[in-house]
């Protein structure tokens, strides 16, 4: 359940909006998330993934070529919540909620809580779960160092190549509670990035400063893939960081391809709370 952003309340839905005892009020958007980023808690340096790299993720993911990522993940996590009664997942900064309704589906039994600093992306969760007939998800835009929930709320928070924050996920998590951290492979688009660059360099592994949490599972999950047409191999562009950081002459390379194969590369951790946090 949500909490108050401004007073740490509980919150309580009633019609379209969620309110707390202290009179602080979140309207509920039409799409049906709510916006639980305060005024204060707005960071005007980061506002999330801007819409067109919204539209750039969903085009990209919708082709399937991360889909054994979104099963190898859900594998993970079922295994985790085997013996739970109504496990709770959040999903932090989940971006359009490709991964999110891909694990609701597959999980029916656990409830997920997508938050995002996007509001775009957040509003695209609701067009997945509405198309979908999704109703185990709830999305919120909020920060992943400011979660709105209880302390000890989830089972699991699972983070997909966005923001970790120790002490904000050991707070939300419940005893013993597990943070999946799924980031790129040393490999991942390498030839991708062979493309743009010279000298192109293998990724360093993310250096997260867990210290709250011992690390308890590692799966490797490495494939290639053929991105088959034009507009894939721009819809995946333009989701990297490297869109931003590529001469022109570099894109227009990447743009005379007909086809690129690629490494798909994923790092999935497993991480257990540690006790006495
Ligand atoms: C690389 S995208 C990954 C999105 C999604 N998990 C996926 O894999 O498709 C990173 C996401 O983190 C979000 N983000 C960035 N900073 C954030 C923050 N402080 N709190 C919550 N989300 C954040 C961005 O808006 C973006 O949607
Ligand atoms: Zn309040």
């Amino acid at each position: 359940m949500y909490v108050c952003p401004v007073c740490g309340k509980k919150l309580k839905r009633h019609e379209k909006s969620w309110h707390c005892q202290n009179g602080h009020s979140f309207d509920i958007a039409k799409k049906g998330y709510v916006n639980l980023l305060t005024t204060a808690g707005r960071n005007p340096r980061n506002s999330g993934d801007n819409p067109q790299m919204v539209k750039a993720r969903t085009e990209f993911l919708d082709r399937g070529y991360y889909t054994p990522l979104a099963e190898k993940t859900a594998d993970i996590m079922s295994e985790l919540v085997k013996n739970i009664d109504r496990p709770v997942i959040i999903d932090s900064g989940c971006g359009e909620g490709f991964y999110t309704s891909a694990y609701a589906k597959r999980l029916g039994k656990c409830s997920f809580w997508g938050i995002d600093i996007s509001k775009t992306a957040v509003a695209h969760c609701m067009t997945r779960v509405h198309t979908e007939n999704i109703v185990n998800c709830q999305f919120a835009v909020a920060s992943s160092f400011s979660l709105p929930f209880k302390d000890k709320f989830a089972d699991i928070i699972v983070c997909t190549f966005a923001p970790v924050s120790n002490d904000e996920y050991a707070r939300k998590l419940k005893d013993n509670g597990r943070l999946v951290v799924v980031s790129p492979s040393p490999r991942h688009l390498f030839e991708m990035k062979s493309v743009l660059y010279d000298m192109p360099y293998e990724n360093k592994p993310n250096v997260y400063g867990l210290n709250k949490f011992d690390l308890t599972d590692e799966t490797f999950l490495e494939y290639t893939v053929r991105l088959e047409t034009k507009e894939d191999i721009c819809s995946l562009f333009a989701m990297t960081p490297y869109f931003y950081k590529t001469s022109e002459a570099a894109a227009k390379r990447l743009n005379t391809l007909e086809y690129l194969d690629i490494t798909c590369g994923f790092v999935i951790q497993t991480y257990t709370k540690k006790r006495g946090f």
